[in-house]
């Protein structure tokens, strides 16, 4: 019979390697505490057209990545409705921002969330089509200052921090200002023009993106193109006056924090909502899918799904890359080796007979509520099978026979030393603990 596999593209995420996304996922919970942001946690569907609206038609995401469906009517006082699994979480929590109405609160809304996103991309090294992304978002009327640099720099201030802190070395901020969604836009009818001499000397990718999406072209990675990609006009060219002292003011406060960028003027990014700020934390160690993370500005977002003036700022690491890099880092590795074996819990309960597994439970039960791991063997078990599979997995071997029961004295032997001990009850807790 053939057997039933994960779908090409997703996978599954195993102990012990589980470990360290929980861990990453914890630090990450730390440092946004301290940044005063809060979680939020939004459908992993919503209606097509947000993104459609926010993302845009004509990005690759939206007209050929997406996870669409039909979902059909159940009652009369339904309809049906094109719905999508959502390839980002942005879209999602600008829509709760407007449908909570969080703006008239006048506060800025500091948000994260953690949480699988979808894309029909081509599987590869870092690219999968279910992929989870770590992400925040700084969002809030004009008057609470979501406008201001000092939100960008305080952003990126955060990541770098927040990488330092996982271990992750030898990162690289790319930084750009992408301008107005105006400048955008004439930037690249600009594009447009200049590529209609030049693109036939291009690769395929690039003469179709020529015609349908010509920011597009600047991420083309083919070594040939490149001497043509740079003599194209750069954005930083098609930038307003207001937009370029916005962007002196978030170099310079990351100037005064030392946080180290570079700056790329192709870097426009996939998705139209994008306005000023863009950046990219790049590594090295992953490869082709280089980009660890990536986020700016999208000043005008919230209106064009509908909403009130909330210009907002964010960014979405790949975990699946965080952990790639993490795994593959060789300091990471000296330092602290993240593909350790489980660690062990403190006992293995090994009832002598299945008439003491119900005691075995209650004694389980109890030495759990205490706080320590346990783990609950079986009275059907051999003496010498029960010695053996808690050594693998425990720090200790407690044996419940009749005997013991009765009189609440147990036998506990310590692997680490060899020793065997009676303990009672009373003090078992204490004693396992050590
Ligand atoms: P994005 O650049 O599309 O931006 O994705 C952010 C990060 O998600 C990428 O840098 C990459 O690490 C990871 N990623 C994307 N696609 C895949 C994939 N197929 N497999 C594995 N990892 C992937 C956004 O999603 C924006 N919402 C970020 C943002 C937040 N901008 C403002 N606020």
């Amino acid at each position: 019979m053939t057997t039933v596999k994960a779908v090409r593209g997703t996978r599954d995420l195993l102990p012990p390697e589980t470990e360290l996304w929980n861990r990453i996922e914890a630090t990450a919970r730390k440092v946004f505490a301290r940044y005063n942001f809060g979680e939020i946690r939004t459908p992993v569907f919503e209606d097509t057209s947000l993104f459609a609206r926010s993302v845009g038609e004509e990005t690759d995401i939206v007209s050929k990545e997406m996870y669409t469906w039909e979902d059909r009517a159940r009652a009369q006082s339904e309809k049906a409705q094109s719905l999508t699994l959502r390839p980002e979480n942005t879209a999602g929590v600008v829509r709760a921002y407007i449908e909570h109405k969080l703006g008239e609160s006048g506060q800025l809304q500091k948000l994260y969330y953690i949480g699988p996103q979808f894309r029909r991309e081509r599987p590869q090294k870092g690219r999968y089509r279910q992929f989870w992304q770590i992400g925040a978002e700084v969002i809030g009327p004009p008057s609470a200052g979501s406008e201001s640099p000092l939100r960008d720099a305080e952003v990126l201030e955060m990541l770098a921090t927040l990488l330092d802190e996982l271990g992750i070395q030898g990162w690289t901020l790319e930084l750009n200002s992408v301008g107005s969604s105006a400048d955008r836009a004439r930037y690249n009818e600009v594009l447009r023009t200049a590529l209609i001499e030049v693109a036939p000397k291009m690769c395929g990718d690039c003469q179709r993106r020529a015609v349908t999406n010509p920011l597009r072209v600047l991420d083309c990675k083919v070594p040939e193109d490149q001497p043509i990609i740079d003599t194209l006009p750069k954005i930083t060219d098609s930038v307003d006056q207001e937009s370029k002292d916005h962007f002196a003011a978030v170099t310079e406060a990351l100037d005064a924090a030392g946080v180290l960028y570079k700056l790329n003027s192709r870097l426009v990014r996939g998705l139209d909502y994008y306005t000023r700020t863009t950046f990219e934390f790049t590594h090295g160690g992953l490869g082709a899918q280089n980009a660890l993370l990536g986020g700016g500005r999208y000043d005008g977002l919230s209106e064009a799904i509908g909403g009130p003036k909330a210009p907002g700022i964010g960014f979405a690491i790949g975990l699946d890359r965080l952990v790639l890099t993490l795994q593959t880092t060789e300091l990471n590795q000296k330092a602290a080796p993240p593909q350790v074996a489980a660690p062990k819990v403190a006992a293995y309960i090994a009832p002598l007979g299945e008439s003491l597994n119900a005691a075995a439970l209650v004694l389980a039960h109890e030495l759990r509520r205490a706080g320590l791991s346990i783990e609950l063997g079986d009275g059907s078990f051999r003496l010498k099978k029960s010695f053996e599979a808690a050594d693998k997995v425990a720090r200790h071997i407690v044996i419940l026979g009749e005997d013991e029961l009765q009189s609440g004295i147990l036998t506990v032997k310590d692997f680490a030393t060899g020793t065997q001990s009676k303990v009672p009850r009373t003090e078992l807790v204490s004693f396992l603990a050590q």
